[in-house]
């Protein structure tokens, strides 16, 4: 089993070859403009990056099944952060530095230069290993690892072999690296900060403390920790495992967390001012910032996070998010839609049109929504088809909460284990919501980009349906417009 789930792509069969070809064809499911793999498994998006003029993508691929197994870098580039061209595997582990796995990490630009940092996972039995690596992306898009791999080999002395997804920053003339890590002697997670002064040569230290006494110190493992400046301020960012649920955070199986404040690096201290759940819908993981961006601060997050989605059957599993823009409004940590091209959307419904109640037949279900509401206008969404699947996102006029609702696309039973109702209090004066629907996954925005909630859902292949009520008396703007494959 094994042997079967440690493989690479180079010894695909011929017969496995054109079994890929068959997945690759069929839409079930598939998104049109987020990105998906061809085959198999998609996680953690990885290399996120600016460079040579287009936009620079890599996610955690298993290309055999929909199982975690042994993970490549698939490479993606684009020029507008939508449509995407694929170019395949480009770290490929084969070395034995990296014998299970190219693990998460990310790019780093300087000089018209771009390297990859990531993590070779090792294992010998149960016992993990861990050894950072870095490769160089070439203007070609050729990707070649490192002649001095592994740049850190193994783990340090008082952590388990969980130090992985390496971030590089950059300050005065030392170049920093966080990495997830869990601590040995009490088995929580933690952030440990290597640098160097050539980005091959590394030095240990020590661990980032995290100024607060906040949820997040239960964890038992920090995933993907990303540290970027936006709007004047320190934004750290990572995944931790193992928090249990609080009121509205924390209700899924992993869940992301943001911390808004200052890093120092002499005492490697990282003072928080403001910290919170990064997103509250139920798939949401490993997010990563662009390095380079030409444009705001940017990210890009793994839509999953569960096993058993319906997409399986059809050998492929999970997607990104779409990319959103980071900004800053009072000391809270705000995500927007990066604008897509005009020319892909088409424009539907007006507002004018619409009565409270009224039944949409959906032409597709790749679209965005908008909608202006007035304050008490009790609105409510809801996507249903001809089998009583339904989604629904209910503005509490009351209890000023916005609530979504997923039980009736029963897609995962296991999943159910974490609820199917999430849900978070609007904060903003704004009273607008986007809801960004792609085929199998739904993005809401709310409270101008402060709540945030991303769901995978799986509707039958019949009829789609839009319904929005509102309070008769109450005036509601609303703006559907269909996306054509891009
Ligand atoms: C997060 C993660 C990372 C790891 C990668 C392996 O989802 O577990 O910590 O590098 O996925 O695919």
């Amino acid at each position: 089993m094994d042997l079967e789930k440690y493989k690479t792509i180079k010894s695909a069969t011929r017969e496995e070859s054109e079994n890929f070809d068959k997945i690759r064809c069929n839409n079930v499911y598939r998104p049109i403009f987020h990105v998906t793999p061809p085959h198999g498994l998609l996680n953690d998006p990885n290399g996120f990056c600016y460079f040579n003029n287009e936009y620079h993508l890599f996610y955690q691929w298993y290309p055999f099944g929909t199982i975690h197994g042994m993970k490549h870098w698939m490479h993606l580039t684009s020029s507008d952060l939508y449509s995407w061209q694929e170019h395949g595997s480009k770290i490929t582990p084969i070395e034995q530095y990296e014998s299970h796995g190219a693990y998460s990490g990310a790019a780093f630009i300087e000089d018209n230069s771009a390297y990859l940092f990531y993590t070779g996972n090792v294992k010998h039995g149960n016992e993990r290993d861990a050894n950072q690596c870095l490769a160089t992306l070439h203007k070609d898009n050729r990707v070649e690892k490192s002649s001095h791999n592994p740049i850190i080999s193994s783990f340090p002395k008082g952590y388990t072999g969980h130090v992985r997804d390496p971030k590089i920053v950059k300050k005065g003339d030392l170049y920093y690296m966080l990495l997830g890590a869990q601590r040995e002697k009490d088995l929580k997670g933690s952030i440990i900060i290597y640098s160097s002064n050539n980005l091959i040569d590394w030095s240990l230290k020590g661990e980032l403390s995290i100024d607060i006494d906040a949820d997040f110190n239960e964890a038992f493992m920090f995933e993907c920790p990303d540290l970027l400046e936006v709007d004047g301020k320190d934004v750290l960012i990572f995944s931790p495992q193992g928090i249990s649920p609080k009121q509205e955070k924390f209700h899924n199986r992993y869940n992301v967390v943001y911390c808004i404040g200052k890093i120092d690096w002499a005492s490697l201290t990282f003072t928080v001012t403001h910290w919170d759940e990064l997103d509250r819908g139920f798939d949401f993981y490993a997010p990563q910032t662009m390095a380079n961006s030409p444009i705001e601060p940017t990210l890009i997050a793994w839509a999953g996070t569960d096993n058993n989605l319906p997409s399986e059957q059809y050998g492929w599993v999970n997607c990104l998010t779409a990319p959103r823009k980071l900004s800053i409004q009072d000391n809270k940590l705000h995500q927007t839609l990066v604008p897509m091209n005009e020319h892909n959307a088409k424009p539907s419904l007006a507002s004018s049109e619409l009565a409270s109640g009224e039944v949409i037949r959906l032409e597709s279900l790749s679209f965005s929504l908008d909608i202006d509401y007035a304050q008490a206008s009790n609105l409510s969404i809801s996507i249903f088809d001809d089998f009583d699947h339904e989604f629904i996102f209910t503005v509490d006029n009351k209890n000023n909460k916005l609530v979504m609702d997923r039980t009736h696309y029963n897609h995962n039973s296991k999943e159910y284990e974490f609820g199917s109702i999430r849900y978070c209090t609007l904060t903003e004066e704004s009273n607008a919501l986007t809801l960004l629907c792609d085929q199998s996954i739904i993005e809401l925005f709310s409270d101008k980009g402060r709540n945030v909630f991303t769901s995978l859902f799986f509707p039958s292949n019949g009829n789609q349906y839009l319904k929005i009520t509102f309070d008769e008396i109450s005036e509601i703007k609303a703006t559907l417009q269909y996306i054509n494959k891009i």
